[in-house]
């Protein structure tokens, strides 16, 4: 969502500033925005509502010999993306120049408050009214300024400060929203994404809730919610800054969905054996896993549908309920939470707010709270238990794809984990399951392959009123992830439901303009599934197949793509690949923004 990166130190300002922006592109923006702090103090800002090559034409116009700088990529919550709205804001007298991600639920009164008391506040962005804040509190000392204003403010927020009277020092605060420091021989950086400065530094200290860091050139004080200092943590992040370039490809993410055979091998690295499925992670909470009674997971969008995937296994496995919710409920309205609770949140960023809320929500309960998560360091990571990491590399398309396919395998390893501790598995199930599971890379290469048929497919379906997703089973989480895929990516509407639930409304839709794609998987309700497809066709509509041990598809068909076949869980998984190339090919003929579809952000840091 939000982006911010700040600077200190002798490196051209703006120039490391923009860059840093620019590695933050992918999550998704809709203005961007800088302040720079020269040597005797003056503060000179530049923002520009639509992409960064907006705000980059008007940088010929800052004074240069600057010291210090913040930047931003805003992702419109309160107020429209106009250049005025744009962050940084300042306060009347331009001495204070704030950047917020995040949002401020009280700014409504704080702005009645301020306006009372002779403010003049020029956008209409709930951050403003921090500016001001700040401007009142201000006796000289910059830090003491903003944490005298903090308690004030009810939300969330990652914010960073510049004050014109004390050039060369930046103040940072965060709660609920990701913040980092990065530390360098004399210069320090910020990021709310690492991924921002990975260039310049590896020393990595992330911010806690509550935290407040005072960066200056020669290095940083940190100060707790209590305001006491405390020592950073440094930590030293090994990911690889590459991830974040296109390395030949048109787009991101068509390289990351070719990279998914290596991020599914590199997700059972360690965990999967000939003899079986052992996750060392989940050592730590072993006496919870034993005790737990429920399991809940929480995640949000391509996150919660890969986490649909392997539940019925689960609870039949384990014989606990086992019950998938979208975050976004689970947080106001959860089930019944208690110590004998086991509450697994899947995320791709670690830092989605109503993942991060649920998890919250889990914990002021009591349960244990397990994250299977693909950003190291992310406040996710932070806030469980344990941690069980996807080991997928860096995703930068919007779109979920080698971080849906790695949740989805995750999801399925801890699965079997849980059995095997349980002891609802044999060594010969264990085995057989392995064996299996050691195939998913070479199956991933398959399907990449067969993909290839879809550009075709894609053109001759192009144009229609509407596509129906679905599938029976394990498959059903795979249908809701094609229609979503298609609906963020060519903003084309599509339906996932279970193909059993056509005939209760939804196959009123089809028609020769409104095709269903079906993940057709070779299970015991396969031929549920086709009489529903024979429905489908008996209707005119063109049925695209994506199919998994199913050879004689002529028959409920128009179209199909093969894919290898195996057990149900798996092949489910597989099966994502060739519908994330099919809206890819949609995508590109409707013309769309791939990597960042409209309206959309990467990491979901507000509610
Ligand atoms: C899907 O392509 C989206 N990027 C989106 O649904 C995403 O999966 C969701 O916002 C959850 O994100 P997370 O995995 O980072 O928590």
């Amino acid at each position: 969502m939000c982006g911010i990166v700040g600077y200190i130190g002798s490196r051209d300002v703006s120039t490391t500033l923009i860059e840093g922006l620019r590695l933050l592109e992918y999550r998704g923006y809709d203005s961007a925005g800088i302040a720079v702090a020269a040597t005797g103090g003056e503060i000179s800002m530049r923002k520009r509502a639509g992409r960064l090559a907006n705000l980059e034409g008007v940088l010929g116009e800052l004074p240069t010999g600057s010291i210090a700088g913040i930047a931003h990529t805003r992702w419109a919550t309160h107020g429209a993306p106009t250049d005025l709205n744009a962050h940084p804001h300042m306060d009347e007298h331009g001495e204070i120049a704030i950047i917020h991600n995040g949002i401020i639920e009280n700014y409504a009164e704080l702005q009645r408050e301020l306006t009372a008391k002779g403010h003049t506040l020029s956008s209409d962005v709930d951050t403003e009214v921090i500016a001001h804040l700040i401007e009142d509190a201000y006796q000289g000392d910059i830090r003491l300024a903003v944490a005298a204003v903090l308690p004030r403010l009810h939300g969330q927020w990652a914010l960073v400060v510049m004050h014109r009277g004390e050039p060369g020092r930046i103040i940072a605060a965060r709660r609920e929203a990701p913040l980092a420091v990065g530390l360098g021989e004399g210069e320090q950086f910020l990021a709310s994404d690492p991924v921002a400065i990975l260039e310049h530094t590896n020393k990595i200290v992330f911010l806690r809730d509550g935290d407040l860091a005072d960066l200056q050139r020669g290095g940083i004080t940190l100060y707790d919610a209590a305001g006491a200092k405390f020592a950073p943590k440094v930590e030293t992040i090994t990911w690889d800054g590459a991830a974040a370039r296109k390395e030949g490809y048109d787009h991101f993410m068509r390289k990351e969905m070719d990279e998914q055979p290596r991020a599914l091998s590199a997700a059972m690295l360690g965990r999967v054996s000939v003899d079986g499925v052992a996750i060392s992670e989940l050592d730590a909470i072993a006496p919870a896993l034993a005790a737990a009674r429920s399991i809940e997971v929480v995640a949000c969008g391509s996150a919660y549908y890969a986490s649909l995937t392997a539940a019925t296994l689960a609870e039949r496995l384990l014989r606990v309920p086992v019950r998938v919710t979208v975050a976004s409920e689970f947080r106001y309205d959860p089930p019944a939470l208690g110590p004998t609770s086991l509450v697994i949140a899947v995320s791709q960023s670690g830092e989605t707010a109503d993942t991060l809320g649920a998890v919250r929500t889990a914990k002021a309960a009591g349960a244990t709270v397990l994250a299977i998560v693909n950003a190291a360091g992310s406040s996710l990571t932070r806030e469980a238990d344990a941690v069980v990491l996807l080991q997928a590399g860096t995703e930068i398309s919007v779109a979920a794809t080698k971080s849906y396919t790695s949740q989805a395998l995750v999801t399925l390893l801890v699965t079997l984990d849980l059995a095997r501790r349980a002891g609802a598995l044999t060594a010969e199930d264990l085995r057989s399951w392995s064996t299996e599971l050691l195939t998913i890379p070479a199956m991933a290469s398959a399907a990449l392959d067969s993909s290839d048929a879809l550009p075709a497919i894609a053109k001759k379906y192009f144009g229609s009123s509407g596509f129906m997703f679905v599938s029976r089973g394990a498959g059903i989480a795979t249908a809701f992830e094609g229609a979503l895929k298609l609906k963020e990516l060519a903003y084309i509407h599509a339906e996932g439901i279970a193909a059993g639930e056509m005939k209760h409304g939804p196959i009123s839709l089809l028609g020769a303009d409104h095709p269903v794609v079906a993940v057709v998987l070779n299970s015991s309700v396969l031929p549920k599934l086709v009489s529903n497809l024979m429905e489908s066709r008996a209707r005119s509509a063109p049925v695209i197949a994506i199919l998994s041990g199913v050879d004689d598809w002529s028959t409920f068909a128009t179209d199909a793509v093969v894919i290898p076949a195996a057990r149900p869980e798996i092949a489910a998984l597989i099966a994502t690949i060739p519908l994330q190339r099919f809206s890819y090919e949609m995508a590109l003929l409707a013309g769309a923004d791939i990597d960042q579809p409209k309206n959309l952000a990467k990491s979901v840091t507000v509610e």
